[in-house]
């Protein structure tokens, strides 16, 4: 019994009924009317199986009892009516709604509520987020701020496999980022907040750990935020000159841009843009928080966190990766 009940109540009570990611916690109006409709559709479904399995009981318990008073079991005038109004009418009603409603649902959600002023490019590459605000010249990844209370427009390509670009709580469903083609979709906070997101199409060992974040912003604090993003910083301190001249000698731009640093033919390298790195709080696709020990960590064995990762492990002496850390926070 007991263990009965855990094999029914576990699953319940893993599946994330509310929190961060959570489809029936939306926090705009597109997931909103996705969250209404899954509402809709569970009481219907729930009614019903309850009210089916009950009837099923008492068919059986109904037989029974005929079988002990040796009755005929020959279907009569009431049982005809009960089979063709609740086997045949009711379930074309209720599918006939829930294909209205879903359409209507999907019309509902197909445009944001207002005129986007803010265009944003995803691209999903194996396994992170390149994230592009291509009004203000900001390449950043696996992070996206978005201002509140007004509609953004994404835009969504792959840059190797198919992906899915998922937002439970801010975007109205799932769009899929495929190679050579740019979807479109929009999301938009009603409140401010860190939402995260996932990849929804399963592209390769790490899949699971694709993960992405958006937070959003009153709007002062997006426009500061987007203002604060200017690459280049001056460097005085000795060991972050060193650790920059680390970025070169152990390859490190051969893969990863920053801008105003790289060398031209290096720009648009395949890995996570580091013009931002510092201002972002989770390394790996939201793997572990951008911590000094931790981006240290990855550094030398990215492997470790998110196995299957495309970044080599890089063999760098202490000294070297202190400053190349020391230097790598300075990007904000
Ligand atoms: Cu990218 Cu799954």
């Amino acid at each position: 019994m007991r263990r009965w009940a855990a094999s029914v109540l576990l699953p319940v009570s893993l599946s994330a009924c509310g929190g961060w990611q959570s489809t029936l916690d939306p926090a705009s109006p597109g997931a909103s009317n996705i969250a209404n409709l899954w509402w809709i559709m569970f009481w219907t479904t729930g009614v019903l199986s309850t009210l089916v399995i009950g009837g099923l009981f008492y068919a059986v318990y109904r037989a029974r009892r005929h079988a002990r008073d040796e009755e005929g079991d020959r279907v009569g005038g009431t049982e005809r009516g009960f089979i063709l109004v609740a086997g045949a009418a009711m379930p074309t009603l209720v599918l006939i709604s829930f294909i209205v409603l879903s359409v209507r649902t999907g019309a509902s959600i197909s445009e944001p509520p207002g005129e986007p002023e803010l265009t944003i490019e995803v691209i999903g590459h194996m396994f992170w987020w390149e994230v592009r605000y291509p009004d203000h010249d900001i390449t950043t990844a696996n992070e996206i701020h978005i201002p509140v209370g007004a509609p953004v427009d994404v835009r969504v390509t792959s840059a190797d496999v198919i992906h899915s670009f998922w937002v439970p709580q801010l975007a109205p469903g799932k769009v899929d980022m495929i190679p050579g083609r740019t979807n479109r979709t929009w999301m938009m906070a009603e409140e401010p907040g860190r939402f995260r997101g996932q990849c929804t199409e399963f592209c390769g060992v790490q899949h699971a750990l694709m993960s992405l974040l958006v937070v959003a912003m009153p709007e002062e604090d997006f426009l500061a935020w987007i203002s604060d993003r200017l690459p280049g910083t001056e460097l005085d301190d000795p060991l972050e000159l060193r650790g920059r001249e680390v970025f070169f000698e152990a390859g490190c731009q051969s893969c990863h841009t920053i801008q105003g640093v790289s060398e031209p033919e290096f720009l648009g390298a395949p890995g996570p843009d580091l013009t931002h790195l510092a201002a972002r709080s989770t390394l790996g696709g939201l793997t572990i928080e951008n911590t000094r020990e931790n981006l240290t960590a990855w550094i030398l064995d990215p492997h470790h966190f998110k196995p299957g990762v495309r970044m080599p492990p890089s063999p760098l002496s202490g000294e070297d990766v202190g400053a190349l850390v020391a230097y790598l926070e300075t990007l904000q």
